[in-house]
């Protein structure tokens, strides 16, 4: 700047109109007159300047430098260098009272247009500058949205939820019994008494004398049958715990569904009805139950059920024993727990089923070891 400015001597910048109405001088004190008539020059660092060439000067410089402020406080900054109080255009304007009467006005309204000019550049470029700020705060409705990770239920929670729609739509209430049971409802209401060999299977986790953490879903029977009348179409879900060794087909803590149907007139062939459907809904549609002779204390008779291969039709695979999965065991309940809850029975008869979820969840997913389910690895769940 201060090049051009230096090289603008000897009046060169002057314009025609300043030659027309005489000479321009600065308002310094080394504005240099000659009687009667200002000479259009002043001195300034050696260099002459026309009046007239600073105002342009300070219009073009101005204009520069509010195009390139780049925020408000720039702009500001601007703002007060050359409109402020003692701003470079102000200042120009108080040395008017410096020149020639004559000359005021001519010097008066250029640089008054100069003010207004970067006023109004000024009043712009906030403008602008607030619309980029608007805009970059702006949000695009246009731009398509980043999907939320959704969860989704375990797969042993799903499939314990669908066992429940399934029996909820044959009519059954879904119930709930304690996780921490006593050896009462545990065991001896389900005609096991304490020397028992049934109890051997039934390896448990104790709590207290008395107190242990349940090992099947079967004491909700108890627990439903001393509470109401007949007739009872009931199933639970639950966690059950046992003494096991953790391995891809065991674990200490396990689900099951137990079913309970107690009225008058009620045989194996309902049971096995029930079955069936389970057989269906697993298994798939031709999927059969099969029944066998078992032993349960708290049934009588009691059977083990399986349904057919899903995998191989029946033929026998890896997944199946000779053609069958088992699930659990089931049959008619036995007259001592009708008496332990004080049922007729001779007047009611019912059965009743009880096989874990987890053996369930791993058919449906085809899941081979009982531990993936427990792991957490989000890796392993996401896929279900
Ligand atoms: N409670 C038995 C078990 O855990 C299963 C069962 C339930 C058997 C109901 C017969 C009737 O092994």
């Amino acid at each position: 700047m201060g090049e051009r400015w230096g090289r603008r001597r000897g009046g060169r910048g002057w314009s025609a109109e300043g030659a027309r109405r005489g000479r321009v001088g600065a308002p310094s004190a080394r504005l240099v007159l000659t009687r009667g008539r200002a000479q259009p020059i002043m001195r300034a660092g050696g260099y002459l300047l026309s009046m007239k060439a600073k105002v342009e000067e300070l219009r073009s410089r101005g204009l520069a430098e509010v195009t390139a402020a780049a925020d408000r406080a720039a702009l500001d900054a601007v703002r007060v260098k050359y409109l402020g109080k003692k701003g470079l255009l102000t200042d120009l304007l108080k040395g008017l009272a410096k020149l020639p009467p004559e000359e005021r006005p001519v010097v008066g309204k250029l640089a008054n247009g100069v003010k207004t000019v970067l006023a109004d550049a000024v009043a712009a470029r906030r403008d602008e500058l607030a619309g980029a700020a608007a805009a970059a705060e702006a949000i695009d409705v246009t731009i398509p949205g980043i999907a939320p990770a959704l969860g989704h239920p375990h797969p042993l929670i799903e499939t314990q939820v669908r066992l429940e729609q399934v029996f909820e739509s044959l009519g059954f209430e879904v119930v709930e019994g304690p996780e921490v049971e006593d050896e009462y409802h545990n065991f001896e209401a389900l005609n096991t008494p304490p020397d028992h060999p049934a109890r051997d299977e039934h390896d448990s986790f104790y709590l207290g004398p008395m107190l242990l953490l349940r090992t099947h879903t079967s004491p909700v029977q108890i627990r439903v049958m001393e509470g109401r009348q007949p007739p009872i179409k009931v199933v639970a879900t639950g966690r059950c715990f046992r003494r096991d060794e953790a391995d891809a087909t065991h674990l200490p803590v396990f689900h099951q569904i137990e079913g309970l149907l107690v009225d008058e007139g009620i045989n194996f062939r309902h049971l096995r009805g029930i079955l069936d459907v389970i057989a269906e809904t697993f298994g798939g549609e031709g999927a059969v139950a099969r029944v066998r002779p078992d032993f349960f204390p708290f049934t009588e008779p009691s059977a083990e059920f399986a349904i057919s291969c899903f995998v191989c039709g029946g033929r026998g695979c890896r997944v199946c024993t000779e053609g069958f999965i088992e699930l659990g065991g089931c049959g008619m309940v036995d007259p001592a727990v009708f008496e332990s809850v004080g049922y007729d029975p001779e007047r009611y008869t019912g059965f009743a089923f009880g096989f874990g979820i987890e053996r369930i969840a791993m058919l449906r997913y085809g899941i081979t070891d009982i531990r993936q389910l427990y792991d957490n690895d989000m890796r392993f769940l996401a896929q279900f």
